[in-house]
């Protein structure tokens, strides 16, 4: 007789009510972000070739692609806009009439009550790639790049925007975004902060949705090393002092143990990014008949959920109110 009979188990293992009962993570669509690419390059929705089932949308595909999100049980979206206009100083990206503006105005007017969130960062607005602005060595420059952002976050916000995410990665943009915010009477704006953001291989994929290739160079010396998790608890750690409602880890994946450890140190609602090349290896071995999509999707998804995430950002989210349904 082994000490913990666990084969006292077999038979009711099998059964799924059994299974549900004793289960100890459970995924729920309630907690999902599905995110959303709009361009003002496109007139019709345009699939994105590296992301298999996911489009560029234009501004007049936007109401009804929010109603259908809507209705799947998916409580908030987060935008990413390409603008036609691109320059140094990414200026479309605090234009009052520019795409995420837009954006932002038409899905509030569509479907009030579906969450909207903005990510907040120059990558997709600057000629250059680079999530803030350049001087003439291609150096990022912090502080000038913090007037733009805050600009950019306070336009999305006067747009009815309920929440931004910052992603640029540059130091004191949650502290630059809430005292401008609050300044302009917004005190009652959440900021999820990108927290712990890598660099890492696994955003290929959303570059090509994005468009937002660096020129020259890469981000390491604004994202952090793959090698560290010490130094993402201090990220974690200055965010929240200046401010962060929400914060993130990013990519989801590859950094499970980087979840883990914030949940445990930190009690502030946490977010992990399942990013586009977690989805697209998935996408790309299903293709090819090589794993089950569905269930290694929700393998995956629930790790992220078991690791402590409260909130997950996924392209799977429509995939998942579905799923969940069967
Ligand atoms: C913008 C940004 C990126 C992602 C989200 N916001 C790209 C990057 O930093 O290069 C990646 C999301 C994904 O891969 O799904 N800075």
């Amino acid at each position: 007789m082994p000490a913990f009979p666990l084969t006292r188990l077999r038979r009711l293992r099998k059964n799924s009510l059994f299974r549900g009962m004793v289960s100890e993570t459970e995924l729920s669509i309630g907690h999902f972000i599905y995110p959303l690419f709009i361009s003002e390059e496109v007139t019709k929705p345009e699939a994105i070739s590296a992301m298999p089932g996911i489009s560029q949308w234009p501004l007049s595909a936007l109401a009804k692609e929010a109603a259908r999100i809507y209705k799947l049980g998916i409580p908030a979206v987060l935008l990413f806009g390409i603008p036609k206009k691109k320059d140094a100083l990414g200026t479309q990206a605090y234009a009052k009439n520019g795409i995420i503006q837009k954006a932002i105005r038409g899905i509030k007017k569509a479907v009030p009550e579906l969450l909207v969130i903005t990510d907040v960062c120059l990558c997709e607005y600057t000629s250059h790639g680079h999530c803030g602005v350049i001087d003439a060595k291609g150096y990022v420059q912090n502080d000038p790049s913090l007037t733009l952002l805050s600009q950019m976050a306070l336009s999305h916000v006067a747009s009815g925007a309920d929440m931004v995410a910052p992603s640029d990665m540059m130091d004191g943009r949650v502290g630059a975004i809430r005292k401008i915010l609050d300044k302009n009477n917004y005190t009652d704006i959440p900021i999820m902060a990108y927290s712990a953001k890598y660099a890492s291989g696994f955003y290929g994929p959303f570059r090509e949705a994005a468009q937002s290739t660096p020129q020259f160079g890469d981000r390491k010396s604004y994202q952090m090393d793959p090698s560290n998790v010490r130094e993402a608890l201090r990220e974690i750690e200055q965010d929240i002092f200046e401010g962060a409602d929400i914060i993130m880890v990013k990519p989801a994946l590859a950094y499970l143990d980087v979840i883990q450890r914030v949940r445990e140190k930190y009690d502030l609602p946490l977010a992990a990014y399942n990013v586009s090349g977690e989805f697209s290896m998935v996408k790309a071995a299903a293709q090819n008949g090589w794993i089950d999509e569905k269930r290694i999707a929700m393998e995956i998804l629930t790790s992220i959920k078991r690791a402590g995430a409260d909130i997950i950002i996924s392209y799977f989210a429509p995939q998942v109110a579905q799923w969940l349904r069967e």
